[in-house]
């Protein structure tokens, strides 16, 4: 008997069957916290998991994206004429593209010697000493040859260098703003592909006539596949004055983002663009956008080059995108979600029914039951906990090794 009771008794609780009840409480309050929390719940789920997520699709992002830029347009500055060869760089258009807004030229520039600029630090000098040979300033213009010679034809003197002479700061003209600019156009032409649905999109029409692009601007509404941007159209969306980017220069993001639902039809998969400028502000010192260049030629055998301070605009075509399909997994996976949280609620529910309505543990008590059927002719086999008639039941047991 004693060996039979022990087998019984180490297996207590495995051999316990546990079911949920089902408990109706009426009660108001819960009640309505209960339908409440479920009704959150589910307007989430259907509002913006599914419908606003669209969590039933399958989705990529990032596209290959291809980008192709050319501008377009020419103007007289001064006495020479500005056709892209000569305001557009660099010549082959990438994402990155910039118009020559305004030019700041130091011409004949030649290898030799004169005198460094004078807010170069320790550039100023009175004698010959005061100069340190082979020296060169990181915020000069050259080496120091260690002679302290008249600053071109002022009176005063600074420190003679070997250099590209004569120097920027004092031989530089600066050229008129090319204000006309504002009405040359640049052309982006993108092409992205989704590799997973095999999708791929041009923001340019291919039916319409090839001059079409020609002649055609840009236009949200009526020519949303015309990528024909005016210069001045393109600041103004960034919110930029023309006139600004003239003087100092600017860097300015066109950004194309594609936001494809391909359970639609394919002409609802539309490039949609805006701009930003992405240099600091104009109050900022270091904003603008310029860079130096030259041309070079020959003068007697010698080298001697021009030298441009060029400000322009510069734009940087970004190209963001994603596209979605349904698909069943993803649908399968977020509806078990979604059903899984509803039932969450009744724990809630639980938790504020046992710890804040059942004051006198009505609940609790209908909740825990433990039932357990007396047999009546094997009392031994009765192994329920009855606290009363087995205080100890396990302390009764014989050692298992014995
Ligand atoms: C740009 O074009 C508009 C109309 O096409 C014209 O009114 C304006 O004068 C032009 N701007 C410049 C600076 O040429």
């Amino acid at each position: 008997m004693g060996c039979k009771v022990f087998i019984m008794q180490c297996f207590v609780g495995f051999w316990d069957y546990e079911t949920p009840k089902i408990m109706v409480v009426k009660n108001m309050t819960l009640g309505i916290i209960y339908r409440i929390v479920q009704l959150l719940i589910v307007t989430y789920f259907t509002w913006y998991v599914f419908i606003s997520q669209k969590a039933y699709q399958e989705s990529e992002t990032g596209p290959e994206s291809f980008i192709y830029t050319k501008m377009e347009g020419a103007a007289i500055s001064g006495d020479t004429v500005q056709d892209t060869v000569e305001y557009s760089r660099p010549p082959e258009g990438g994402d990155v593209i910039s118009a020559i807004l305004r030019k700041e030229v130091t011409p004949n520039q030649k290898q030799g010697v004169c005198a460094e600029h004078f807010a170069v630090p320790k550039a100023n000098c009175t004698k010959d000493s005061d100069c340190i040979p082979g020296r060169t300033d990181m915020s000069g213009n050259g080496q120091r040859t260690g002679r302290c010679v008249q600053y071109y034809n002022f009176t005063f003197k600074t420190c003679e260098i070997k250099s590209w002479c004569p120097i920027e700061e004092f031989a530089a003209i600066r050229e008129l703003e090319l204000k006309e600019a504002i009405n040359f156009t640049v052309l982006i032409k993108n092409t992205i592909h989704f590799p997973k649905f095999r999708v791929a999109k041009s923001n340019v029409m291919r039916k319409r006539s090839k001059y079409y692009l020609q002649s055609c601007h840009y236009n949200e509404v009526t020519d949303i596949y015309c990528p024909n941007f005016k210069l001045g159209y393109i600041a103004e969306q960034a919110g930029e004055k023309f006139s600004e980017l003239c003087k100092t220069g600017g860097v300015i993001g066109v950004f194309i983002n594609w936001n494809c639902n391909l359970d639609l039809d394919p002409s609802e998969c539309k490039p949609k663009y805006s701009f930003r400028r992405l240099d600091l502000r104009k109050n900022h010192a270091s904003s603008g956008y310029n860079y130096r260049f030259a041309k070079y030629y020959s003068e007697n055998g010698t080298e001697v080059r021009t030298m441009i301070k060029a400000f322009g605009m510069r734009i940087d075509v970004i190209v963001h995108g994603q596209a979605g399909k349904f698909s069943i997994i993803p649908t399968i996976i977020n509806m078990v979600t979604a059903l899984t949280s509803v039932g969450i609620v009744s724990f809630l529910c639980d938790w504020i029914l046992l710890t804040f309505i059942d004051k006198d543990e009505v609940y609790s008590e209908k909740k825990f039951d433990e039932i357990c059927k007396h047999s009546s002719h094997t009392p031994d086999m009765d192994i329920t906990m009855n606290a009363e008639a087995e205080p100890t039941p396990l302390r009764k047991l014989p050692d298992p090794l014995f």
